[in-house]
């Protein structure tokens, strides 16, 4: 018990050094964000920090998304996301990984709710991996020295968007 409580602890401890700490979006401002990026049916969804995997499962949920990806270091969260894909019927791919070294895979959209510090860091493989034209939707901080395309606000919510070309 003791054992189980200290790695859950060291978890959540790890995420917060290594990036940014679990807080979740709720399905409202999840869809608020795929309405923003202008989702259509058919498209594909990353997002990097997926949390409980609210914004993945909306997108295949609601939005008709293709393909929906996950990346998160946090095991506890995974493990939780993918049960949370499952009961919603919804096929989320989930990766337990660091954002920093796993493989970006390609999407339309991108979904971040990241501190800035790790959104600067993500921009050299976010520029690399996707095609210019995929579109960056973040949830509250921005790029540094880059202008986003769009921002929406929403009640006290504020999302960005940007284009992955706009990161090179
Ligand atoms: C603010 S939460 C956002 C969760 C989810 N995207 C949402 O909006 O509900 C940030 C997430 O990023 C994860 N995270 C932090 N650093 C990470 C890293 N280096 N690689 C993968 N995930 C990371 C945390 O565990 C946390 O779940």
């Amino acid at each position: 018990m003791l054992l189980a409580m200290s790695t859950l602890i060291a978890s959540f401890g790890v995420t917060i050094l290594f990036g940014a700490p679990y807080v979740g979006t709720n399905k409202r401002d999840a869809r608020n964000m795929l309405e923003f990026a202008r989702i259509k049916r058919g498209e594909s969804v990353l997002d990097i920090g997926s949390g409980l995997g609210t914004i993945p499962i909306v997108a295949g949920c609601e939005f008709g998304a293709a393909k929906v990806h996950g990346i998160e270091m946090n095991p506890f969260l995974v493990v939780l996301s993918r049960i949370r894909a499952k009961r919603a019927g919804v096929e989320v791919d989930i990766s337990r990984k660091n954002a920093y070294t796993a493989q970006i895979p390609r999407a339309d959209v991108i979904a971040l709710y990241l501190l800035p510090r790790m959104m600067d860091r993500l921009k050299p493989q976010l520029a690399s991996k996707l095609d210019p034209g995929a579109r960056i939707v973040s949830r509250g901080f921005q790029f540094s020295h880059i202008s986003p395309r769009e921002v929406k606000t929403i009640g006290n919510q504020h999302f960005y968007l940007y284009h992955a070309g706009d990161l090179m």
